[in-house]
């Protein structure tokens, strides 16, 4: 019988607790915080008071539709990093006061490495080496997964992330955070080839999006020069077209990165691979480049604590705990980039 492991998430805006055991998550609940919309974007010190108002109440429903209590448990995890230190910090001492009551040994998780253990917590899984293109609200990572706990950053964004560019994007356009899953809806309505957005890939594995987020700045400002409506007019083929583009970026770094390494077994992760778009354009891909491709479901690609527990699961077997006295890291790095 495998480990009983409660796990707890709170690096960003979701506070999050699940339970597994002997590998199958039992739950995963979840509270999404909605003090941030109004501010287009999360706002650290409301983040960490909204984390600390709910997360007793989500352990407790974790543990109670379990059926579990700190007795049967085997460890209690948490997120180290990255995330927003004072988000962190709640989940984090929450976890060390009760495995410290309880007399059970901590894990830390890397909230990234979590995202692409997510691929393991349902049939079918990914087998190694995979790679997995990572897209959140604060990463875009290229990532060689030779084992469980094994994985290589080959490619990163040297400066905004996807998922930012999509919040950032719909912001530009008046739409309330987090915009990528509206960005998301309209451009289903919406023609993706109405609108043409400049190249401003880098070279290399490595992404960028600054580049198109400042096009897209000057774009929608010089239309609504001319036309103030020019936005509710057109939001569909807009939010269609600058997501597109966005699409091609990921997914033509993903196909090289794929050509130079010789791996096709390609996983997606993290908040965007929730996208519709980006979730289609990739099955296309695959089928014009004979990969073998693994998409989570909904649940497990933004933020979750299941994504912890299950990467808590491979790091208890590989007997990797973390120390009574261990700190959040905010920029916590699970794996060395290429050189
Ligand atoms: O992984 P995640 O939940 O949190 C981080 O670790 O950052 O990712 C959140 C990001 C946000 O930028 C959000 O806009 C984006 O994921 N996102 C989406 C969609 N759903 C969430 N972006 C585009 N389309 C979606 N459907
Ligand atoms: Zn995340």
């Amino acid at each position: 019988m495998g480990p009983t492991i409660l796990a707890i998430e709170s690096s960003c805006d979701e506070t999050s607790a699940s339970v597994i055991s002997n590998g199958k998550v039992l739950n995963n609940i979840i509270a999404s915080q909605n003090v941030h919309h109004k501010y287009g974007g999360v706002v650290p010190e409301l983040a960490s008071r909204a984390h600390q108002r709910k997360i007793i109440d989500v352990v407790d429903e974790a543990m109670t539709s379990a059926g579990v209590k700190p007795t049967n448990l085997d460890a209690v995890a948490f997120t180290r990093g990255p995330g927003l230190m004072g988000a962190l910090l709640v989940g984090g001492s929450f976890a060390k006061g009760l495995a410290w009551a309880a007399g059970l040994p901590l894990i830390d998780v890397d909230h990234m490495q979590a995202h692409i253990l997510a691929h393991f917590i349902d049939d079918p899984v990914p087998s190694f080496p995979f790679l997995c293109l990572t897209v959140s609200g604060g990463h875009t990572q290229l990532v060689v997964v030779r084992d469980y706990l094994d994985m290589e950053i080959i490619g990163e964004t040297q400066d905004d992330a996807a998922g930012e560019a999509f919040d950032k994007a719909a912001k530009i356009m008046g739409l309330p955070y987090p915009g990528g899953p509206l960005i998301d809806r309209y451009a289903r309505e919406g023609n993706p080839d109405r609108f043409r957005f400049p190249d401003t890939d880098m070279p290399g594995l490595d992404f960028s999006f600054s580049g198109i987020k400042t096009a897209f700045l000057y774009f929608i400002r010089d239309h609504v020069a001319a036309d103030p409506a020019f936005v509710e007019r057109n939001l569909p083929d807009i939010c269609a077209s600058l997501q597109a583009k966005l699409i091609r970026m990921l997914l033509d770094r993903l196909e090289q990165a794929s050509r130079q390494t010789g791996i096709r077994e390609i996983a997606l992760a993290g908040g965007v691979s929730a996208n519709s778009g980006l979730r289609e354009a990739l099955r296309e891909r695959a089928a014009k480049q004979g990969w073998n491709i693994f998409v989570p479901e909904l649940a497990y690609c933004t933020d979750n604590a299941a994504m912890i527990a299950m990467a808590a699961h491979f790091k208890f077997l590989n007997g990797q705990f973390a120390p009574a006295d261990i700190a959040p890291v905010p920029n916590l790095h699970f794996a060395t980039h290429h050189e």
